[in-house]
């Protein structure tokens, strides 16, 4: 079953900068880029560092710990694509960010 969970205004989320979440009591970062919004577990695949702290550079996010970097569109470790963090599906509807939650 999957929930779909209001978790932000749109407005309140600024361009580039990551922004960690809790919807049902999971650690979602989000992160808005151009015209969409990047839904991601705010859990690094290496040894769970939260990302939220990460440097972002386009669509590629670096974890603040050890420096792994993730493509924010897919969760994919980047030079080892069968390592990823999670991603969930997220829409804008009405001004509001909704994530699809398992
Ligand atoms: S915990 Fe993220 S790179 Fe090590």
């Amino acid at each position: 079953m999957a929930f779909n969970c209001e978790v932000t205004e749109l407005a309140g989320l600024a361009e580039g900068k990551p922004s960690a979440v809790f919807p049902l009591g999971l650690p979602v970062l989000l992160i808005r880029r151009g015209g969409e919004v990047f839904a991601l577990e705010n859990r690094c695949a290496h040894m769970g560092c939260p990302l939220a702290a990460g440097k972002l550079d386009g669509h590629i996010l670096q974890c603040p710990c050890h420096d792994w970097r993730f493509d924010v569109r897919d969760g994919k470790f980047i030079g080892a694509p069968e390592l990823s963090v999670r991603t969930y599906p997220a829409e804008i509807r009405d001004g509001k960010v909704f994530v699809r939650l398992p």
